[in-house]
């Protein structure tokens, strides 16, 4: 029976942490632990409750009655929060928003890095954020730090769009991207860096299954390193 590890995926958006931190769960048959997914979910129930993203008091009251379950099913992985389906309501443009500044307040990260870690500490879990390797799991066995260059981030993201049929313009997806990466760098608390002992993987040039092969490899060989 191989040993159950803790796996820690970080890295700036588009990178292709939620593709990957899902294909790896699935072939590992870990649990996909969904970090943003936790912050972003915070973000909409403060919206709904009118909840002033400054309101740092509210947001620790709200933090405390937090329930939050990753439910896979077939294809699909849902979110279900205080026993509601939020899969689709945490991805609106307006929520992503909102989630970053959520994500700034100290009482917010507190109550979901303790929540992340009653979810991981027993092992067999990927878990995908900014800070997994760095704050929440320092000692997790395995921790990649993937990237990919802003171009190209911005450009998947825009063939998304595209797909979904939205409107927009590629230069100014790519300067989205920029923006974005700036502000999780910048941020006081918690901002995206790479743990000293990461993998780093640069999925520029290479494609999902190319990722997905290379992780599992790296995986693989923990495993055994672990039962040694
Ligand atoms: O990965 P994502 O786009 O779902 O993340 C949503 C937001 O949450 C983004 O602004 C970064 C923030 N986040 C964070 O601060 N710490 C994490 N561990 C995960 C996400």
């Amino acid at each position: 029976m191989p040993k159950e590890l803790i796996v820690a995926i970080d890295g700036p958006s588009g990178a292709g942490k939620s593709t990957l931190s899902k294909a790896l769960a699935k072939r590992t048959g870990y649990i996909n632990i969904d970090t943003g997914a936790m912050y972003r979910s915070v973000a909409l129930l403060a919206s709904r409750q009118q909840i002033d993203v400054d309101d740092e008091e509210a947001l620790r009251d709200l933090c405390a009655e937090l329930s939050i379950e990753f439910v896979r099913e077939a294809e699909q992985e849902r979110v279900i929060v205080n026993g509601e389906d939020v899969t689709q309501a945490i991805r609106t443009p307006e929520v992503s928003l909102l989630t970053s500044k959520v994500a700034a307040c100290p009482a917010v990260r507190q109550a979901l890095v303790g929540l992340q870690r009653q979810m991981g500490e027993a092992g067999g879990v990927v878990l995908e954020g900014r800070d997994i390797g760095t704050v929440v799991f320092p000692q997790a066995q395995v921790k990649f730090f993937l990237s990919a260059t802003a171009e190209e981030r911005g450009r998947r993201r825009y063939d998304e769009l595209r797909t979904k049929g939205l409107e927009v313009d590629l230069q100014q997806t790519i300067a989205e991207v920029e923006a974005r990466d700036a502000a999780d760098s910048a941020r006081e608390l918690a901002p995206l860096k790479r743990a000293d002992d990461a993998i780093d993987i640069d999925s520029t040039r290479m494609s999902i299954d190319e990722v997905l092969a290379e992780m599992l490899r790296i995986i693989a060989a923990k495993q055994r390193e672990a039962v040694e």
